[in-house]
């Protein structure tokens, strides 16, 4: 009994002392934790960075978290309260903006994304006062803000598409705006999505890969290649020097969306060079307005077809070696070197001229022929060997069967 009492007036102590503790760190969260349903700001804040750096409800929100009431919080001077949607991007640029500020923290962070956030079309039409377009919270959330590189931040590369889609692909939210709304329906069965979503590639470009975090615009059309330059590198270089960069400047065209197009990017297929229906040389070049343009698409195409098809015959010549139990480990080494000159000739297009295709495209056929010569020499070699294998099986067998006969021989005399 007299041990339960001890017990009470530790509790009790402990308690009282505890209480004045708690009240300075955080009255803010203790009371809305109290009251608030789940999903609200109070149970939504573990995880957020704000709180991980030590700030508080008070710091946004302004108040005296020392106090006990909501009213007597409400009624201080510096309570800011909740902010009007399109007061949010100040709210936030408040200390986002204030490098001292932001630098005790964080001496790497970029101070930024206000100025850039007024560029951006968002940015534009929040300050003409249009409360839906996106501000700081539509892209980061709010209360569970997260840096980009957390996997369950909202701008998480994986996770973006899908912030974005949901003003982007909502046909009823975005009616006032005359754009579409197809730009995630698109991505995500673009090579960029699959690459990104299914395969998990962080590499792959997501939406503000190519539009930018801040300044969300759409890139205009002298930086379209420079964005997908970026990560294709080769390919951007090789236009550059191209007729075709003068001739779409003088047209108007972006460099590879002309071809490629945006969000709906397909995996490209070597029927889209040349004449055929698939091409995108047809859509330009015709034989009777202009021949150059027309001959250099059917001769690159030309080119093509024939490296795949002897690379084909290579291939299954070295395959049927194999089968029959032949080394051909240097020829599949070989056959490495002809599919990357396949790869390279792809590229290689991109120069729109058929004597730079040439040289690699010979080079991978001279290759690959000379592969499929060592694959035939090689089933030769199989053949003869077995032909070999069976006379001479022949030869002993005769000569077991003379040994045979002249031992009988010699037991019978
Ligand atoms: C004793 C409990 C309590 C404390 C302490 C408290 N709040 Fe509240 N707060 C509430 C309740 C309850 C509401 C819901 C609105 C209402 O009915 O009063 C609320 C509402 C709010 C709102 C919504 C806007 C508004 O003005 O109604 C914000 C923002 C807010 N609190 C922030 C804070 C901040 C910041 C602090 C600390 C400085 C704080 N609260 C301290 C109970 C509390
Ligand atoms: C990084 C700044 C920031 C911090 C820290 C922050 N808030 Fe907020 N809070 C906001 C913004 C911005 C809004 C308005 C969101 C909107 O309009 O979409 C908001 C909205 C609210 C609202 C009203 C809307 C709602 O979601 O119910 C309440 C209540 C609130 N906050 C309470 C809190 C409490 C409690 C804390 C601490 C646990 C807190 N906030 C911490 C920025 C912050
Ligand atoms: C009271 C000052 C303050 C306010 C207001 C504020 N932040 Fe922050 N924020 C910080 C600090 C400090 C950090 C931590 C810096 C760091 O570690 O990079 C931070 C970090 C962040 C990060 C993560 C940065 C990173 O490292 O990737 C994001 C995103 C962010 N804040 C968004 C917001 C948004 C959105 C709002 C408005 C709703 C907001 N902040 C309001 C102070 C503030
Ligand atoms: C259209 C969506 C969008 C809007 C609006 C937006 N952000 Fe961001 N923000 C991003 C993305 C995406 C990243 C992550 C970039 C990355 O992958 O590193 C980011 C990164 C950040 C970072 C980390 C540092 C940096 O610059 O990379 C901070 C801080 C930040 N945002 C604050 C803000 C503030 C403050 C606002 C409002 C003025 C705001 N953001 C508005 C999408 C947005
Ligand atoms: C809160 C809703 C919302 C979110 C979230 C949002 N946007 Fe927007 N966005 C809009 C609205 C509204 C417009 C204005 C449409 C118009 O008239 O151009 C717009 C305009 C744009 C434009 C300019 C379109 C044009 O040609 O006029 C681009 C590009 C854009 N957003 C990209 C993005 C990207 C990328 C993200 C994600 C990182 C994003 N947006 C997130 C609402 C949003
Ligand atoms: C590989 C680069 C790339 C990616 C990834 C990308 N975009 Fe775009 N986007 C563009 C280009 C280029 C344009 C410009 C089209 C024009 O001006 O003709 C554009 C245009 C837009 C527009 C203007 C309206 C329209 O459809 O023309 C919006 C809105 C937009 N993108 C949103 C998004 C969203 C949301 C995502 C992610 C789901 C995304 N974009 C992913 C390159 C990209
Ligand atoms: C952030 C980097 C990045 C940006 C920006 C980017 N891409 Fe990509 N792209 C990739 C990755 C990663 C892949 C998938 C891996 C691969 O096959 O190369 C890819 C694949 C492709 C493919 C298919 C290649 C193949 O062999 O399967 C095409 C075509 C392509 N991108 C065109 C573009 C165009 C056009 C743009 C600009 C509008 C662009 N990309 C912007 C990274 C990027
Ligand atoms: C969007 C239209 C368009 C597409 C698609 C296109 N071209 Fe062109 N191309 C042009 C224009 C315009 C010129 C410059 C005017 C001209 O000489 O015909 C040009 C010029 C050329 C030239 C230089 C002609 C000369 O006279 O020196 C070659 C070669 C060429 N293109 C090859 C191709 C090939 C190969 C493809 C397909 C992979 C292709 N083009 C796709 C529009 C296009
Ligand atoms: C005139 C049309 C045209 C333009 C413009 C164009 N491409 Fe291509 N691209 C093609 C064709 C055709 C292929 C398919 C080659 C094949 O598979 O035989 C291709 C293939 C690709 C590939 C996959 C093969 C490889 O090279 O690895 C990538 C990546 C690519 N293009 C990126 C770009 C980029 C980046 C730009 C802008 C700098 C661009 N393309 C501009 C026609 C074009």
């Amino acid at each position: 009994m007299r041990y339960l009492y001890k017990l009470l007036a530790v509790l009790v102590m402990s308690a009282v002392f505890s209480l004045p503790s708690l009240a300075v760190e955080n009255n803010c969260q203790s009371c809305h934790a109290d009251w608030e349903d789940e999903g609200g700001p109070a149970s939504m804040w573990d995880g957020d960075i704000h709180k991980e750096v030590g700030l508080t409800c008070a710091d946004c929100h302004g108040g005296d978290p020392t106090l006990e009431d909501m009213d007597e919080v409400r009624q201080g001077r510096s309570y800011v309260g909740v902010p009007k949607t399109v007061a949010i991007p100040n709210f936030c640029g408040r200390c986002h903006s204030d490098p001292s500020y932001m630098k005790k923290f964080n001496p790497s962070v970029a101070t930024d994304q206000l100025d850039k956030y007024w560029t951006s079309i968002h940015g534009q039409l929040n300050e003409q006062g249009d409360a839906q377009a996106a501000t700081c919270v539509s892209c980061h959330s709010v209360h569970s803000i997260q840096p980009a590189k957390i996997p369950s931040s909202s701008v998480y590369p994986m996770n973006l598409p899908g912030t974005c889609a949901e003003c982007h692909a909502n046909p009823i939210y975005m009616k006032p705006y005359d754009i579409p709304t197809d730009q995630y329906d698109k991505f995500v069965g673009s090579v960029h999505g699959r690459q990104l979503l299914e395969e998990e590639d962080l590499g792959a470009p997501a939406c503000n890969d190519c539009h930018g975090n801040h300044g969300a615009a759409p890139p205009g059309l002298d930086n379209i290649s420079a964005v997908c330059g970026t990560c294709h590198a080769r390919q951007a270089m090789l236009f550059a020097e191209s007729p075709h960069k003068e001739a779409y400047a003088k047209a108007k065209l972006p460099q590879c969306e002309t071809c490629h197009s945006n969000h709906d990017i397909i995996q490209p297929i070597d029927e889209m060079v040349g004449v055929g229906e698939k091409a995108f040389c047809a859509r330009c070049h015709d034989a009777d307005s202009d021949s150059k343009g027309f001959e250099t698409a059917a001769a690159i195409s030309d080119l093509l077809d024939s490296l795949v098809r002897i690379e084909r015959m290579a291939e299954a010549t070295i395959d049927e070696a194999e089968i029959k139990g032949m080394s051909v480990d240097n020829e599949r080494f070989a056959l490495k070197d002809v599919r990357s000159a396949l790869v390279e000739s792809r590229t290689l297009i991109h120069s729109f001229d058929l004597e730079k295709v040439k040289p690699e495209a010979e080079k991978g056929m001279q290759l690959a022929a000379a592969t499929h010569l060592r694959g035939l020499d090689i089933i030769e070699d199989y053949y003869f060997r077995r032909k070999g294998l069976a006379i001479s099986t022949i030869i002993i067998t005769l000569l077991a069967i003379v040994i045979w006969i002249k031992i009988k021989r010699f037991d019978n005399s």
